[in-house]
Parts: C-alpha cells; sequence; structure tokens
C-alpha cells in the first residue's frame, strides 16, 4: 500500500505550438482517462495553455505552469503572474526547474519568492531541487539539495507545505542526457530529502510529502521508480512529448 498518491507530471519545456498541444492532448487524454488513484499533468508552455485548458476540461489531467512571478501584476516585462494562471485553471506551477537557475539566473532567494506568490495564490507548487554533475563528483550533492530546499521554503509553514508543496529532486546531469539516475542514488537523495523535511518542520512531517524523481525518466525505467517506496512519481521532460510515451509512463506498472 502507497502512503502517498503518485503524481506524474509531463513538463513540456519550449516545445509544441496550440495545433500540436491540441493533438497532442487529443489523444492523451484519451489514453489516461481510466487511470485512477494517480494525479497526472502536463506543463505546457505558457502560450498553450488556453488550448490546454479547454483540452482538459472535464478529464483526470492538471494543467500545471512551468514557472510563475510572485506578483500579482506590475512591470515585470516577460512574466505571468499566480492570478493569470489561476484563470486558466492551472492547478501546479513547476518553480525553480534547474534550467532556470542556469539559463535565467533564478536564485534561491528568487525561487522563494515565487513559492511564496503562488501559495499566495492558491496555486500548488512543484518545487525542483537537484546538483550538478561537478557538485556530484565533488561530494557536495547533499550540500547542494539541503540549501535548495532550506533557500526555497523559507518562510513557508509546515500548513502550507502539506497541503501545497512537491519536491522533485531533479539531479542535473540526468536531465535531457538520457543518463538517468538509478534507483538506489534517487532513493538515497530522496531519503536525504525526507530526513532535512523532518528535521526543518518536525519528525514525520516528511511521511505526507511527496518527493517526485526527474531527469531522463522513460518508460523503460518508470516501473523500476515506482517500485520504491520512497519515489513518489515523476517529473517528466523529453519522455512526455510524445503521448503514446507518456501514457505508458503515467500507466506504470505495480511491481
Ligand atoms: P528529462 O527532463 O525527462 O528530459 O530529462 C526532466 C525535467 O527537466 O523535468
Amino acid at each position: 500500500m502507497r502512503k502517498r498518491t503518485p503524481l506524474i507530471v509531463g513538463n513540456w519545456k519550449m516545445n509544441k505550438t496550440r495545433a500540436q498541444t491540441l493533438d497532442y492532448l487529443n489523444k492523451f487524454v484519451k489514453g489516461v482517462s481510466g487511470i485512477a488513484s494517480r494525479e497526472i499533468g502536463v506543463a505546457p508552455p505558457f502560450t498553450s495553455l488556453v488550448t490546454a485548458s479547454d483540452a482538459l476540461k472535464g478529464s483526470n489531467v492538471k494543467l500545471c505552469a512551468q514557472n510563475v512571478h510572485w506578483d500579482e501584476s506590475g512591470q515585470y516585462t516577460g512574466e505571468i503572474s499566480p492570478s493569470m494562471l489561476k484563470d486558466y485553471n492551472v492547478e501546479y506551477a513547476i518553480i525553480g526547474h534547474s534550467e532556470r537557475r542556469k539559463f535565467f539566473g533564478e536564485t534561491n532567494d528568487s525561487v522563494n519568492k515565487r513559492v511564496k506568490g503562488a501559495l499566495k495564490s492558491g496555486l500548488k507548487v512543484i518545487l525542483c531541487v537537484g546538483e550538478t554533475k561537478e557538485e556530484r563528483e565533488s561530494g557536495k550533492t547533499q550540500n547542494v539539495v539541503k540549501s535548495h530546499l532550506i533557500g526555497g521554503l523559507d518562510g513557508i509553514g509546515v500548513q502550507d507545505l502539506l497541503k501545497s508543496i512537491v519536491i522533485a529532486y531533479e539531479p542535473v546531469w540526468a536531465i535531457g542526457t538520457g543518463l538517468n539516475a538509478t534507483v538506489e542514488q534517487a532513493v538515497e537523495v530522496h531519503q536525504f530529502i525526507r530526513t532535512t523535511l523532518d528535521s526543518i518542520y518536525g519528525a514525520g512531517t516528511s511521511d505526507k510529502i511527496r518527493i517526485l524523481y526527474g531527469g531522463s525518466v522513460k518508460p523503460e525505467n518508470i516501473d523500476g521508480f515506482m517500485a520504491t517506496a520512497d519515489i513518489d512519481g515523476a517529473l517528466v521532460g523529453g519522455a512526455s512529448l510524445e503521448a503514446e510515451s507518456f501514457t505508458r509512463i503515467v500507466d506504470f506498472k505495480e511491481v
């Protein structure tokens, strides 16, 4: 028996026009309609949110966003506010993805502001944490993951954490490389994340928090990840871009 409901989210990154979004979702929604006891989400680019929001109405697939700003409106060229996302029934916002940290100057501080802004508007958050190859090789994995957690969650109370936050452990070296972490590597860090959350929020807290794995998840390896008690789901990039392959991931087999 699982302690927590699995959550599988497809992060499309900067992919798909509106027509491609519609074509994909028509297939995907049908393919996963019979899947129960699992939470399913897709995070299209902002330009496809309108199309996706309509296509997902009445389905068991939740709409997610790839980022969100902390303020409700203002002079922030190129940003999207929490209430703009709520307008499209977005349920989760991914915050702190390593591509945002690497290419767009996202820091623990800006991640934390975005998390707070999202929670204020009632959006749920998928907070991404994870180390680079160099950091792993120099033995800094735990320090980095801990700093992403402490920084990202600064000032967030336990009620908000339990109600609205999911953590995604995404080792940067495994993202988009085809080289996934082994189940043992992922479990080791997931357990470290649970210990860290318990030390911040009190013993037993992490029992109620979902921690996803992300980084080259594919139809061939999802069953192995989901066979462990510590991994509660997946954040999937490349393999979520084809409806068939993402359907198989969402429909992972309990082994
Ligand atoms: P990937 O991306 O599945 O293509 O490795 C995962 C992510 O960036 O969330």
